[in-house]
């Protein structure tokens, strides 16, 4: 009998199931005698050793489900090396768990937080295997991760809505896009869906040169303008200053978020009419789009052919089109970010988008 461990951990994205599936369905495919344990609400499950047996059908009919059905949390790996409430060492907790229930390895899915812990684990002599989850797209070693061309979807849609209502009433419109510290989503959002001005964290941007973006389209007739914003979007001053500066600035601030900020002196300069949208974790949720589906698919596949082969100690990715394996000593604790000289962005500002720089 093969024991397997499966958790879900950090922030939830819509094809987490379709992977879960394509892992266990693979698995039971080709495994004569496997059970799989899944882990609740993420890591917190393996310390306290929360789970279910699942059983094939658990993972029948959810290739379309949004969400987990294994429940996450955020167990920020900061903290996995301070004690727990009753000091109890979480890292112990972990591997108690896991040498208790005898597991051949875990399958850990997750992003960027959930990679470092996962390759902590791994250090700490467990076999572990990863697939790469966010919306954010920001998990180094993989071109994409899954979650994010749903959420794409969803943004560009937020976009195209405020389009009518935009050109109906001459206004400047700011959607406010996810993506943690990285503009992939907003990028992505915004080129699809139309928008005039981006604005990401990677580029930062001066106020006056998105001024004179809208300006111009008013010179030439245009009644509205469109922007999309990534949430960590910040200005050429603010990049100037260090962190601790910084910290002490947003925690003056009287604005919820960096949009209302731009919104604020976007109408200061120009007296124009400015709404903010944010669709918030709406990104997040709902079916996987068809290209999640496939790519999570991919991924549990792969995944599962990593376990029958013995192979631990990596993430499943995709280069140029390929699958591929990652070691996580590779991945954990690096950024994928988008390269302000890359093609993609100098292709959008052919068109006239600008990133306000
Ligand atoms: O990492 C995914 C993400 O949705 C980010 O885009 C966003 O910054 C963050 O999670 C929101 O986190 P929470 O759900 O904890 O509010």
């Amino acid at each position: 009998m093969m024991k397997i461990g499966m958790l879900t951990s950090g922030g939830d994205c819509q094809s987490l199931n379709a992977s879960m599936r394509g892992v266990a369905k693979a698995l039971y495919e080709n495994l004569k005698d496997v059970e799989i344990i899944g882990f609740l609400e993420g890591y917190k499950g393996l310390m306290y050793g929360n789970y279910k047996n699942m059983e094939p059908r658990d993972f029948s009919g959810i290739l379309t489900e949004g969400g987990t059905i294994i429940g996450t949390s955020r167990q920020p790996f900061k903290l996995m090396g301070v004690p727990d409430e009753k000091g109890q060492d979480k890292v112990k907790l972990m591997k108690d768990t896991y040498k208790k229930l005898k597991l051949e390895c875990l399958v850990i899915l997750g992003g960027n937080g959930t990679h470092k812990t996962a390759n902590l684990l791994r250090e700490q002599g467990l076999n572990v295997v990863t697939l790469p989850k966010t919306i954010d797209n920001d998990i180094y070693g993989t071109d994409i991760t899954f979650g994010f061309q749903s959420a794409v979807n969803i943004a560009s849609n937020a976009i195209d809505c405020i389009h009518t209502t935009a050109a109906s009433h001459g206004r400047v419109f700011i959607v406010e896009v996810m993506g943690h510290k990285v503009g992939w989503l907003t990028l992505h959002a915004g080129i699809a869906s139309g928008a005039d001005i981006i604005l990401l964290p990677e580029i930062p941007y001066d106020i006056d040169k998105v001024v004179d973006a809208i300006n111009k389209r008013t010179k030439e007739g245009k009644r509205f303008s469109i922007l999309a914003v990534a949430e960590g979007a910040i200005s050429k001053e603010d990049a100037a200053l260090t962190k601790k500066e910084l910290k002490k600035k947003k925690a003056k601030s009287i604005y919820p978020s960096v949009s209302y900020e731009i919104g604020a002196r976007i109408n200061e300069k120009t007296g124009q009419e400015i709404r903010v949208t944010i669709p918030g974790h709406t990104q997040r949720g709902g079916s996987p789009c068809p290209y999640d589906r496939v790519l999570s698919t991919r991924f549990g596949a792969a995944a599962a052919n990593l376990i029958l082969n013995k192979e631990y100690g990596y993430m499943v990715g995709m280069k140029n089109g390929e699958i591929v394996k990652v070691p996580l000593g590779e991945v954990a604790g690096k950024l994928k970010v988008v390269d302000p000289n890359s093609s993609v962005i100098k292709e959008a500002k052919l068109i006239g988008i600008s990133f306000g720089d």
